[in-house]
């Protein structure tokens, strides 16, 4: 058996990534290292938890000792890094946190996982693996025309979140360079599906309407992101971490590219037709359009010609598809939703991130 940590695993790519590889490979033990921050969420991973292949440990990836001792007590071949603070409007907000966990984090995690395998006696190649989970935020932002990112796009984050990320990135790769560890990294574009904390667009959206609250829409809704289904990145990162080359990169993207504005129509049209009893209908007329989000990137896109030609990886899901299963998800799961947003610090964040942007969400 291959002993795969995954850090994060109780947020929204890493819960899903813990069930996909659970139910498409059995040759792996999971050990979810989560801090379960106000993002971490067990629930996320019912399905999975009298599984005896999976183990939860709570922790904080900057706690060295306790690195140390899980990377050891569990005999870690494999790291899959998921761990972070991962909402660009909290950077913007409070900016140090993201510093801690996403740099110093990713250090700390990188430093202890080069000292545990070198001192096992097998070599550090082989089925060892650090593969860490990163962004196209990098990036920063495309000119309508410009060409999709690839691997060799310079690095140009904008928000503090992409910059710590960027931060992490760089120190993957030094490590890879430097001390020989078998490292890989993949930047995602936007991903969305289930389990999705409801901070971000597509969730906030689906479950505000749903409510008959006002839709947000920053500035005037032409921002473009390129969204991939949450299981077409699983199986992207998966086939990475086995078939893909160490001290590679990869570039992870849906191809989608709909302005913010007609996302949100989208899933305002999908609840006229799941939810046709709705007084809120047409959902449309809820949207609202709010104060930007300072430095707000305008355009992202990817080019994920590198793994479909390496690995031979396509996304499944066109954007039609995996929105309509979001949105039917979010509908079927109101005891998972209500026993996050009925907490005080979702209430809280709500207030402290919208109130002053002009447009009303209660
Ligand atoms: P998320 O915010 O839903 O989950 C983050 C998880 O990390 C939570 O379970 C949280 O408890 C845990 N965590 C935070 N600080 C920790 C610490 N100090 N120690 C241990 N655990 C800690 O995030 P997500 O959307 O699932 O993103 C996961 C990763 O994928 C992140 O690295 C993010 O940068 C990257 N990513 C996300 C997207 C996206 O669209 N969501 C796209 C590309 C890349
Ligand atoms: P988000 O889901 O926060 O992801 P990211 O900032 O990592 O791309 O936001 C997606 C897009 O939607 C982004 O352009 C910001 C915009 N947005 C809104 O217009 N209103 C909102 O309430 C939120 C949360 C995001």
């Amino acid at each position: 058996m291959l002993n795969w940590l995954v850090t994060g695993g109780a947020g929204f790519i890493g819960s899903n990534f813990i069930q996909y590889i659970l139910s498409t490979r059995s040759d792996i033990n999971i050990i979810n290292f989560d801090l379960l921050t106000y993002a971490g969420n067990l629930n996320n991973l019912k399905t999975v938890e009298n599984d005896p292949r999976y183990t939860f440990v709570q922790g904080d990836i900057c706690d060295r000792q306790f690195v140390d001792a899980v990377l050891r007590d569990y005999a870690i071949n494999t790291i899959v890094h998921f761990a972070a603070e991962s909402h660009v409007d909290r950077s913007i907000l409070g900016p140090m946190q993201f510093v801690k966990t996403n740099v110093i984090g990713t250090a700390t995690l990188l430093d202890a996982a080069r000292d545990y395998w070198s001192a096992c006696s097998a070599p550090l190649v082989g089925i060892r693996r650090f593969h860490h989970i990163s962004t196209d935020e990098v990036f920063g932002s495309l000119k309508p025309g410009e060409p999709a990112w690839t691997e060799d796009s310079p690095y140009a984050p904008n928000s503090p979140y992409a910059a710590s990320k960027a931060g992490s990135d760089h120190l993957v790769r030094a490590y890879g360079h430097t001390y020989g560890m078998p490292v890989s990294i993949s930047n995602c574009s936007n991903n969305y599906g289930p389990f999705q904390f409801p901070e971000k667009l597509i969730p906030l959206v689906t479950l505000n309407a749903l409510n008959g609250k006002a839709l947000p829409v920053y500035g005037d809704g032409q921002q473009i992101r390129d969204w991939l289904y949450v299981e077409d990145h699983c199986e992207a990162i998966t086939r990475i971490i086995t078939d893909g080359r160490p001290g590679e990169t990869y570039n992870i993207g849906g191809n989608n590219q709909p302005a913010n504005l007609e996302i949100v129509r989208t899933i305002c049209r999908l609840l006229d037709e799941m939810v046709s009893a709705s007084k809120y209908r047409p959902h449309e007329s809820l949207i609202t359009f709010v104060q930007d989000r300072p430095g707000h990137d305008r355009r992202y896109a990817m080019d994920s010609g590198k793994l479909r030609q390496e690995l031979g990886w396509a996304p499944r899901y066109s954007l039609e598809e995996g929105l309509r299963k979001t949105v039917r998800w979010y509908l079927d799961h109101q005891e998972w939703v209500e026993q996050i947003t009925d907490r005080t610090n979702y209430q809280d964040w709500m207030q402290k991130n919208y109130d002053k942007r002009g447009g009303t969400v209660k």
